[in-house]
């Protein structure tokens, strides 16, 4: 499933990134927490380290994603120079809260009462930025959108006495190298709407899920995981749920979009799509191929 990007804009679109990163002191990365590498725009940290500006990665929606998988991620980008990792929900109002503080600690430098810190809001459309945002600001700011064009669009706000926060449009990198990305993301709703074949997703989704979280499906469909693949798995989801063709066939793309949304709404269960150890491996498959 190849994905492209904005291949055209994406020269002028990394400019304006590298020169609003230079008016600022601390970027907030937001990536979605069940799949935060996958969420990663690696233009972000390119440009981040380029820039030499500490970064406070957030893990959000850790509320939909697996703890122990979270806490690896953040043992693994807490590793990392210059970063702090921390899991939020940014729709909790208190760890929303806890934002500004953890900026303070990353630029000490700007501790001294006479300038004021200025953070930046990244990541990639619809991993909850403005949900971000509006928590922080208390109140519900118009939506920045999801465009390349990152100082076209970006809007800079107060937060409060001495702190500025800059909100930036979803920013996607020109190509997805890794098809298991483009899944993950197309899974969890932050690419692809209507661009993606929906049952090639929840095929994928449905791999990983009876791989790692076959308990989950057992108890949502009364399937027996052992006895399926994810093809198969959507056949079993649509009898279970009588998603039926005219003449009594399988509706596999309806079956599909039930298995889509039960993830994506959480209640499957509280699902990571990856881990550090399932990426390294991902990787060293793919790049062997
Ligand atoms: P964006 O600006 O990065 O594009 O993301 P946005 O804040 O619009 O959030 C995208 C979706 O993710 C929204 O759901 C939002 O409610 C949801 N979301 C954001 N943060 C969290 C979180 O910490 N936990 C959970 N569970 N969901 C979160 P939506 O379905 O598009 O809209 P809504 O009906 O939920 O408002």
């Amino acid at each position: 499933m190849p994905i492209q990007w904005f291949p055209g804009h994406m020269a002028s679109a990394r400019k304006k990134a590298a020169d609003a990163m230079a008016a600022i002191d601390v970027v907030i990365e937001v990536t979605d927490a069940r799949l935060p590498e996958a969420s990663s725009n690696p233009m972000i940290g390119e440009l981040r380290r380029f820039r030499n500006r500490p970064c406070l990665k957030l893990l959000n929606k850790a509320d939909l994603a697996d703890p122990a998988a979270t806490q690896a991620w953040m043992d693994f980008y807490n590793r990392q120079p210059g970063v702090k990792a921390v899991a939020i929900s940014a729709k909790s109002p208190s760890d929303a809260a806890r934002v500004p503080a953890l900026c303070r600690q990353l630029a000490p430098h700007r501790d001294d009462g006479t300038k004021p810190l200025r953070m930046m809001i990244m990541g990639i459309p619809n991993v909850g930025k403005s949900t971000l945002m509006n928590a922080l600001l208390k109140r519900k700011v118009a939506k920045v959108g999801d465009e390349p064009a990152v100082t076209k669009h970006q809007q800079t706000l107060d937060l409060g006495p001495g702190m500025t926060l800059t909100d930036t449009p979803g920013m996607m990198w020109p190509k997805i190298d890794y098809d298991s990305d483009g899944y993950m993301l197309a899974a969890s709703h932050a690419i692809g709407r209507n661009a993606v074949i929906d049952e090639e997703v929840a095929t994928f989704l449905g791999g990983i899920l009876l791989e790692r979280y076959p308990a989950l499906l057992a108890a949502r469909y009364r399937v027996d995981p052992v006895q399926l693949d994810g093809p198969a798995l959507l056949e079993a989801v649509g009898r279970r749920r009588g998603c039926l063709v005219k003449g009594g066939g399988l509706d596999l793309e309806k079956a599909a979009l039930i298995l889509l949304q039960d993830y994506r709404d959480g209640v499957l269960g509280r699902i990571s799509l990856e881990t550090p150890e399932s990426r390294a491996r991902m990787i060293a498959v793919a790049d062997a191929a």
